[in-house]
C-alpha cells in the first residue's frame, strides 16, 4: 500500500512539474489573447491604421518570424510598451491559432 501511494505521489509531481515547465517555456496563450484584444486590436481592425489582422492571417512559421525578426518594424513604438513576457504570450496565442494550426481563429 505504501509503495502504491509513493508511486502515485511521484507520478503526480512529475505531471505537475512537466505542465508548469511547459507553461514557463512557451507563452501563456490565454493571457496572449487578452493582451492582443486589449492592446493590438485597437489598430488592427477594419478602418484603423494597422489593417485587419487575426491569428489566422499568418502561418505558424511566419508568426515566429514576425516575433523574432520583424518585431513590428513598421510601427516600432507599438512594440516598445510590451515586456518580453507579454510578447511571448501574444506570440503563443497567434501561433496556436495560426492559419495552419489545429484551431485557426479568425475573430480573435
Ligand atoms: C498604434 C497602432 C498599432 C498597434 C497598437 C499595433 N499595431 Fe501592428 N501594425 C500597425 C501598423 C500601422 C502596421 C503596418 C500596416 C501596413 O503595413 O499596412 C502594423 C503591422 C503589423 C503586422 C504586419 C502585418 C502584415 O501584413 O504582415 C503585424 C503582424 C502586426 N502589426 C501585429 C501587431 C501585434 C501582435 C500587436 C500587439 C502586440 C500590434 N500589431 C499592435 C499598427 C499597430
Amino acid at each position: 500500500m505504501e509503495r502504491i501511494v509513493a508511486c502515485i505521489t511521484v507520478l503526480l509531481f512529475s505531471v505537475i512539474f512537466t505542465v508548469s515547465a511547459m507553461a514557463a517555456e512557451g507563452g501563456n496563450p490565454k493571457k496572449g489573447k487578452y493582451l492582443w484584444k486589449k492592446n493590438c486590436k485597437v489598430c488592427h481592425v477594419a478602418g484603423e491604421e494597422g489593417g485587419v489582422l487575426s491569428p489566422s492571417t499568418k502561418t505558424q512559421k511566419s508568426w515566429d518570424r514576425f516575433f523574432t525578426k520583424n518585431k513590428h518594424k513598421k510601427k516600432p513604438e507599438a512594440w516598445g510598451k510590451f515586456s518580453e513576457k507579454d510578447l511571448k504570450d501574444i506570440q503563443q496565442y497567434m501561433y496556436d491559432h495560426a492559419m495552419d494550426s489545429d484551431q485557426p481563429e479568425t475573430c480573435g
